[in-house]
């Protein structure tokens, strides 16, 4: 199917992030150019494809703004690429992702940007861009920030952990945050104590406790609401926007409320991981736990509510995944003689909007129309995608899901697509999948076969910050 074709989509329910509403979907050159009822579909004339949506809803597709593919990481590569994780979170229903590009320390901004433009350029199968974690922040970095604002990146991830790989001090994040506040980009942050947290990982291994819990038990939520509230505060002393990535703790989410109620710009995500896996699967069995081992760490199981809570009450604005692949064997398992060499990532990309429609719309716990808000609509706001991604609306780009929110399968890794030898929620059974997936106007999933292309997705440009 080409891109100009002139399609319609009828008969479904439109969902968007205020509106619930019966309508056909008409779309022309990747784009959506009118939404009206089935009632007056005669005044349209003919369209070259039909794509039948009674009984189902469209939803905007979903937007991933936290993705790790193709990455050096941990004495590894996380295992999907930009084509095998674009395929991936095409068939969940994401249609745009914003990935991060990495500064290698003492290399400019520049080298960084440009290797991840060459990973996704020609293989990439829905839209991308990218995030610049900064590495290094001194005097060619802070000029270099304008140059990648005017380039479409307008956001730039610093590290409070990994002490001696990612991390930067206080006063380089502090300058980050000054330079971005004058180019409108925004900050996000990795809010761990990550000095301290060296200190409990070092006397756990001086003890002999090796196995995988070790990671959750030597990274405290406390050392999570710590780094979140320094990264608030100096956001704050530079008047700059900031957004906590990965937020897991509920004492780190207590500092993101304080904040915004007293009107700062502080946005958080959280990830589905710290809403359906706990410290009990990190503790599992035979080397069992590896699988879980993500950075912060999985918590117990009681304070998945608060999560949930602040995604009700918008304390937390986003999902995303934090995509950060790595197969069990061959990769986790170079951390069988320590926790603190297993690589720290979990795979996610394709199992979102499954997990968040199965256990959030069809539970309670959110409504539809707050599921299309934290999976697309707020993260195309706060990334300066919308109002081109993250909707269902005239002149916006056809990135869509035809949705059946009753068709039931199961989240095992041998019916879905990441290049991953492992799925954290193996035998699991949900409600809810795209029947198509259109990335502008062309449909690239149709009942769960890959039917697009690797290379069609485009890198988008994103505008500077621009909520108030
Ligand atoms: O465990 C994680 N989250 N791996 C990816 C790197 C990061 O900190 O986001
Ligand atoms: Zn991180
Ligand atoms: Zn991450």
């Amino acid at each position: 199917m080409s891109a100009v074709a002139r399609t319609l989509i009828k008969d479904g329910t439109v969902v968007t992030a205020v509106d619930t509403y019966r309508s056909d979907v008409w779309i022309e050159n990747g784009v959506i150019t009118a939404l009206a009822h089935p009632s007056q579909r005669a005044a349209f004339g003919q369209p070259d494809v039909t794509i039948d949506a009674a009984g189902k809803y469209v939803l905007p597709g979903g937007i991933d703004v936290h993705t790790h593919l193709d990455m050096p990481f941990g004495g590894t590569t996380s295992s999907d690429d930009f084509e095998t994780g674009t395929i991936a979170a095409a068939h969940g229903g994401t249609t745009t992702l914003v990935d991060f590009a990495i500064q290698q320390k003492g290399t400019a901004l520049r080298t960084g940007l440009d290797a991840w433009h060459q990973k996704a350029e020609g293989k990439a199968a829905i839209d991308y861009g990218f995030h610049m974690i900064t590495t290094d922040v001194n005097d060619g970095t802070l000029a270099e920030m304008g140059q990648l604002v005017n380039e479409g990146i307008t956001s730039f991830k610093l590290f409070m952990a990994y002490p001696g790989v990612l991390y930067v001090d206080d006063g380089q994040i502090f300058r980050a945050m000054q330079r971005a506040r004058d180019l409108g980009a925004l900050i996000c942050m990795h809010a761990e104590n990550g000095i301290a947290l060296d200190v409990l990982i070092a006397q756990a291994l001086a003890r002999g406790e090796t196995a995988p819990k070790f990671h959750s038990l030597t990274r405290p939520q406390i050392a999570e609401a710590e780094g979140t509230h320094r990264a608030l505060c100096l956001a704050e002393m530079a008047d700059c926007p900031v957004y906590i990535v990965h937020l897991s703790a509920p004492r780190a989410l207590e500092k993101v409320l304080e904040a915004r109620d007293r009107g700062q710009a502080a946005f958080a995500e959280t990830c589905p991981q710290y809403l359906f896996c706990s410290f009990d699967d990190l503790a599992r069995d035979d080397f069992e736990g590896a699988k879980y081992v993500c950075t912060p760490p999985l918590r117990p199981k009681e304070m998945q509510a608060d999560l949930w809570r602040g995604l009700k009450t918008n304390d937390l604005q986003v999902v995303s995944t934090d995509h950060c692949p790595f197969c069990f064997k061959g990769q986790k398992d170079l951390g069988r003689e320590s926790f603190a060499k297993i690589p720290n990532g979990m795979p996610g990309i394709e199992t979102r909007l499954y997990l968040l429609w199965d256990g959030g719309v069809r539970t309670g716990r959110i409504s539809m129309n707050r599921f299309v808000e934290i999976t697309a609509t707020a993260p195309a706001k706060i990334f300066g995608l919308y109002p081109h991604k993250g909707t269902v609306a005239v002149g916006a780009d056809a990135d869509l899901l035809v949705w059946d929110g009753d068709k039931e399968h199961t989240l095992d890794h041998a019916n879905m697509h990441m290049r991953v030898d492992y799925s954290p929620y193996e035998g699991k059974t949900v409600h809810g999948a795209p029947t198509h997936v259109l990335s502008r106007g062309k449909v690239v999933v149709e009942d769960g076969r890959f039917v697009g292309r690797s290379g069609d997705g485009r890198f988008v440009k994103r505008s500077t910050f621009a909520l108030t």
